[in-house]
């Protein structure tokens, strides 16, 4: 059976483009595959956390993630700081990573161009991204479009260790959807759809109300045609709206293109709304439950439990491979 891992950051709203890009196949491939899901905090705090919001933003990703349909019985989930192995292992692939790669990765120069205080964290962080995915054995990395660098690194990484002090490691591919691998924003259509966008406009939260959800999608930027086809260069804000819709309805885009010819973008904005809102609504009711109860803090622990069993073998194998007395 596959290995299969991934994480989300702990960082506040989840976003319909984290959903879909991301989320919607780690339930899709719990049934096909050994999943290892994992609510990354250490990776948030390279960024400043208020500690009470970060807890709370766990714990909500946490229900989030099983309100979605992560069933405990057949994933492993567990928040990363829980098991202290991805710190190590994050440390020792620091050592093994060059600083000239980690210098290239766009994200952490998109991000670090934005703030006045840049942490040696944030500099460092896909060598941590590495450790999480290296612990586990993993051969399949269900990820959006923007991850696709850091996978290249943690490959690199790998396969540098692997050969500089013996196999250790398995080699991940990254699982990137075709369609839905880039969720763009509703503001911009040439921007990514992303959580820390200050527009709350331009993303849909996986837990906004049903009248905001209308309102975000009725306000998204469209062009100056009216006609509903999918062409994501000269129709890229279209083309994003019918990417969402085929994601959540469950139909290709040429069905929705057939459906909606000649019907202009009004009713095609309004439908999708609806089926936004109601897609939506069994997660965040879900949700709502889960919040408040402690099976979320018991399925966390024995997640944790189990993420410890399934990553010490390699972790020991590692620290025997570097020449750590054991
Ligand atoms: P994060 O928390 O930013 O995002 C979580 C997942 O959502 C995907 N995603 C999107 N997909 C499509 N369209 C979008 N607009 C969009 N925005 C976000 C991301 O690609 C991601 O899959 N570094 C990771 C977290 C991480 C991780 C890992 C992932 C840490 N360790 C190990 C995989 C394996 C991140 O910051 O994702």
């Amino acid at each position: 059976m596959q290995r299969v891992f991934s994480g989300i950051q702990p960082s506040g709203t989840m976003t319909i483009g984290n959903y879909l890009g991301a989320m919607k196949n780690f339930v899709r491939l719990q049934d096909e595959a050994d999943c290892v899901f994992c609510i990354v905090d250490l990776h948030a705090i390279t960024v400043p956390q208020d500690p009470e919001q970060l807890k709370q933003n766990t714990r909500s990703l946490a229900a989030l993630y099983l309100a979605a349909g992560i069933n405990p019985d057949k994933s492993t989930l567990f928040v990363q700081s829980h098991v202290p192995g991805h710190a190590e292992l994050g440390w020792m692939l620091q050592c093994v990573a060059y600083y000239g790669e980690l210098g290239r990765m766009t994200q952490f120069k998109d991000k670090s161009s934005k703030k006045s205080v840049v942490t040696a964290g944030l500099y460092t962080y896909p060598a941590l991204m590495a450790a999480d995915i290296l612990l586990y054995q993993t051969d399949l990395v269900p990820v959006g479009e923007d991850q696709k660098q850091h996978l290249e690194l943690t490959r690199n990484i790998a396969e540098r260790f692997n050969r500089q002090y013996g196999d250790a490691f398995t080699i991940p591919d990254p699982y990137i959807p075709k369609i839905g691998g880039r969720i763009m924003s509703l503001d911009d259509p040439a921007k990514k759809m992303s959580k820390s966008d200050e527009n709350i406009n331009a993303f849909v939260s996986m837990l906004d109300s049903p009248s905001v959800i209308r309102k975000k999608i009725s306000r998204a930027v469209t062009d100056s045609e009216r006609e509903v086809r999918y062409d994501p260069e000269h129709k890229s804000a279209i083309s994003n709206l019918l990417t969402i819709y085929s994601l959540f309805a469950d139909k290709s885009i040429n069905d929705l293109e057939q459906q909606y010819r000649g019907a202009g973008y009004g009713p095609f904005k309004k439908e999708l709304a609806e089926v936004v809102v109601d897609k939506l609504a069994p997660i965040q009711e879900r949700y709502q439950e889960l919040l408040n109860s402690t099976e979320l803090d018991a399925i966390l622990k024995l997640g944790a439990e189990r993420a410890r069993e399934k990553s010490s073998a390699t972790l020991r194998d590692v620290k025997e491979k570097f020449g750590f007395i054991l």
